[in-house]
């Protein structure tokens, strides 16, 4: 059995296995005391240390050296060690510190919420709402990049990358062949395909749900709809290539958009294929399981779709079956 060790975060003293992140760890307890992170990414093997939104303190650093860390720390790239007192939300400095990194993040990233297919998903918006100055102290002209297609089904808009590699380690990582990564250093850092050659992968399309930021959009939904008009339910089919475990976005009875399912830290369950995503968009295509679960802090949730009575999950079993349709009819309805 693996050795378990004490941490204490924001006097919340949880147990849990050594070598964990303070980040994970954090996650175990869950609610306001888990850090945010703009580019770790826990199914991303390497992902992590590029945004610094997740700084934490370490007030204690073990039982056996007490000695607090010098300076905040990425809390997605520092490990536990028994007895550490870490501070995230009780730490005035670490709010300063993310405010900070948040103001440094809308240097280039324009603010064009209104307009982005992103809006009201998106991680940063939300650490602007909580963080965000009401104006920039930015005086120079902001770095802008012309939209370019990835192959014909994503779509990328460089002015919104922060830079988080996290679809480049999807594209490493999750797809047979890498064909882009960051390409120059610095101001000049940007996303590239190698002379926009295509990402025509079977998994390519998970590059859309880990983009933290509205730099990477399905191109088969940009501009149909907002989000919060939209009724997310979960859905599967019995797919040869994925584990087809998906989340359909309705509008009326119009599947608009299909995409991995996200936990509450904004992270995909399982990834998806494309064939799941981009071309399974009918209803009949799926075993519609029930409404997905929405956190009620989630803009998404303003449809009260969720207060009827939840779905059976069904498995085969025709009553179920009918039972879900009368429902699921209701819901799509409201
Ligand atoms: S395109 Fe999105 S996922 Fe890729 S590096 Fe930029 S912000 Fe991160
Ligand atoms: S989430 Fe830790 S540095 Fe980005």
């Amino acid at each position: 059995m693996s050795e378990k060790v004490k941490v204490t975060i924001d006097g919340i003293t949880v147990e849990v296995e050594a070598g964990m992140s303070i980040l994970n760890a954090a996650r175990q307890i869950g609610g306001e005391v888990v850090p945010p992170a703009m580019c770790y990414y826990s199914k991303l093997e390497g992902s992590g240390g590029k945004c610094r939104t997740c700084l934490v303190k370490v007030s204690k650093g073990s039982e056996k050296d007490p000695r607090p860390m010098p300076k905040l720390v990425a809390s997605c790239r520092t490990g536990v060690m028994d007895g550490m007192e870490v501070q995230n939300i009780t730490s005035p400095e670490v709010i300063e510190a993310r405010k900070g990194v948040v103001e440094m993040l809308l240097i280039n990233h324009p603010l064009d919420c209104p307009i982005c297919d992103q809006a009201g998903e998106c991680h940063l918006q939300d650490l602007s709402y909580e963080h965000g100055l009401a104006k920039t102290r930015y005086e120079f002209e902001r770095r802008t990049f012309d939209k370019i297609d990835i192959g014909d089904k994503i779509q990328l808009h460089m002015t919104r990358c922060i830079l988080c590699y996290r679809c480049v380690y999807v594209a490493d990582q999750i797809t047979e062949q890498r064909v882009h990564g960051v390409l120059g250093r610095g101001d000049a850092s940007e996303i590239s395909t190698y002379i926009e050659k295509a990402v025509d992968n079977d998994f390519s399309g998970n590059m859309i749900d880990v983009c933290p930021v509205g730099a990477l959009t399905d191109r088969t939904f940009r501009f149909k709809n907002r989000v919060w008009f939209t009724k997310p339910v979960d859905a599967h089919r019995d797919c040869p290539t994925c584990k087809g475990k998906v989340t359909l976005w309705y509008k009326g009875e119009d599947v608009i958009r299909v995409t991995g399912r996200k936990d509450e830290f904004g992270e995909v369950e399982d990834f998806i294929c494309n064939t799941c995503r981009f071309e399974t968009k009918k209803t009949s295509d799926w075993v519609i399981e029930g409404p997905r679960h929405i956190a009620n802090t989630s803009v998404i949730s303003s449809n009260h779709y969720e207060t009827l009575k939840p779905l059976p999950v069904i498995q085969n079993n025709p009553v179920l079956i009918e039972s879900n349709k009368v429902e699921f009819e209701r819901a799509t309805k409201i």
